[in-house]
């Protein structure tokens, strides 16, 4: 696993901020598809070496990490277009401690959210997203 550097978690709190993430998943034949999704500031939700994504909507997204548990999360921040692509395999969770003690903060403030499952994404690969010579440079 490939620990966060500090300059790419302070834009991931920017994008958390401005809800600038998206989330590329494929099926068993490799289709794509990309979401949109918003990443809750919370203490575990990105922690060392891993973010965690909450399902709430996911229609395709769900099953293509159930048949492919691999996913690609990209966050930015559009003023300084600073961004990152952060890619690994996925674990999902319904139940269970880790389940309950994230879901459980996020349910005291959003009571409306369905929390299906959290996803929890870990970080083998970061490269650089920022637009000049070094974008596309694997960074970590
Ligand atoms: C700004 C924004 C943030 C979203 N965040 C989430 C999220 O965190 N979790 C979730 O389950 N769906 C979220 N959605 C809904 C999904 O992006 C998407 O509508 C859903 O996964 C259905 O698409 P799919 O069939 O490609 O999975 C969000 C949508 C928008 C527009």
């Amino acid at each position: 696993m490939v620990k966060i550097p500090e300059n790419v978690k302070k834009v991931a709190l920017e994008a958390i901020k401005k809800k600038t993430f998206a989330l590329g998943t494929a099926d068993k034949k490799g289709h794509p598809n990309a979401v949109p999704v918003a990443c809750f500031q919370y203490p575990a939700v990105m922690d060392d070496d891993k973010f965690v994504i909450i399902h709430n909507y996911f229609d395709k997204t769900i099953k293509n990490l159930q048949e492919n548990p691999f996913a690609s999360l990209t966050f930015w921040d559009p003023e300084t277009r600073e961004g990152y692509q952060v890619k690994g395999p996925v674990e999902i969770k319904s139940s269970g401690d880790f389940y309950e003690r994230i879901t459980s903060e996020i349910r005291a403030k959003r009571p409306d959210l369905p929390l299906k499952s959290v996803i929890i994404l870990r970080i083998e690969e970061i490269y650089n997203i920022k637009p000049g010579l070094e974008a596309g440079k694997r960074i970590g």
